[in-house]
């Protein structure tokens, strides 16, 4: 079990325009539906646990749905890049009950721990703007903002067919947009197929990186992939708004500078963005019938001063 964090030696000299190594403070954020700040334990070593904050996006219950933004648009146009590390906890177990045919009457329990439903990073510029909050369950606490992106990380498949109609087996990561039209987790919106599987809702910490760079770097050219419905936002927008990369980087990736997929489009365009193109950050999660705690343990957003990132190739 490997937990993944963010800290100054794996972000290099990162001067971003919010960073929150921890959430002991957590100014600037706003916090929709069931998110609160709280105390999560964390390993310092393998003897001592220490308290920290975090920002717990649903508690372990049914029906809970939350969100949280910085409360200050941030310019998309010229390129980000932001990290966050995650914990999920306290699956729901599930059980059935099942009937002993050959043998005789009784019934037997078999019982599952696996929660749900999952959690969200989401650009946006919905006009509810930092008190925009989505729809729960599959929908991820994203579902219904219009003009968003979101990089969803789903752990709950048993309503997930796979090309056979047999539930996909393991968590995945996803890409969701429908442009300006109010997002959605259902239908054939998906921007990448198959979906990216890793393990997530494993109680370790997990680090995820997305990064939008607004030209195509030859960098990544290798890790490109685009699926039908992508194509739509592959647009040109003319000298100042020029056909960029989304890139998600998952744990290990993140360290390598491996991206787990490079997916071109124009941001800005896609979701109408005004003059410098700025939007909202923020992060979003739901349960439903199955439910589990989905804590942030640290993010950065850095779309300006991003001294020291320069060197992994990002420009501003
Ligand atoms: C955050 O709070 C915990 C517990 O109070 C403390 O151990 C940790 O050092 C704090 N972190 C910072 C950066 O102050
Ligand atoms: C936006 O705000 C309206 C009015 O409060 C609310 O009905 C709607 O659900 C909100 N939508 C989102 C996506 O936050």
């Amino acid at each position: 079990m490997v937990n993944y964090r963010l800290s100054l030696a794996t972000l290099g000299v990162v001067l971003g325009d919010f960073v929150f190594l921890d959430f002991n403070q957590t100014q600037g954020l706003r916090m929709n539906g069931d998110a609160s700040p709280s105390t999560c334990r964390r390993e310092r070593s393998l003897a001592s646990l220490v308290g920290t904050g975090c920002i717990q996006l649903t508690t372990s219950r049914p029906n809970q749905v939350g969100s949280t933004w910085y409360h200050l648009p941030q310019p998309v146009q010229s390129g980000f890049e932001s990290s966050f590390t995650f914990r999920i906890t306290d699956q729901s177990q599930h059980c059935t009950q099942h009937r002993d045919l050959d043998f005789s009457l009784e019934t037997y329990e078999r019982c599952t721990s696996h929660g749900g439903n999952g959690l969200a990073f989401v650009v946006h510029n919905d006009l509810n703007g930092t008190a925009a909050l989505g729809l729960g369950g599959n929908d991820l606490g994203y579902g219904g903002l219009a003009a968003s992106i979101a990089v969803e990380l789903d752990m709950e498949y048993s309503t997930n067919r796979g090309a056979k109609g047999d539930p996909a087996p393991v968590d995945h990561v996803e890409l969701r947009s429908r442009g300006i039209t109010p997002n959605t987790a259902y239908g054939a919106d998906a921007l990448l197929a198959p979906p990216i599987y890793h393990d997530l809702a494993d109680g370790s910490e997990h680090i995820v990186k997305v990064k939008y760079v607004p030209w195509m770097d030859d960098a990544y050219l290798a890790y490109l992939a685009a699926y039908p419905t992508a194509t739509r936002f592959i647009l040109d927008g003319g000298e100042h708004r020029r056909i960029g990369l989304l890139l998600i980087f998952l744990d290990e990736g993140v360290r390598t500078d491996d991206p787990a997929i490079a997916v071109p489009l124009n941001l800005p365009e896609m979701l109408n963005l005004p003059g410098g193109g700025n939007a909202y950050f923020g992060l979003t999660a739901a349960t439903g019938n199955r439910w589990q705690t989905h804590d942030i343990m640290s993010w950065y957003v850095c779309a300006r001063n991003c001294a020291g990132t320069e060197a992994k190739g990002f420009r501003p």
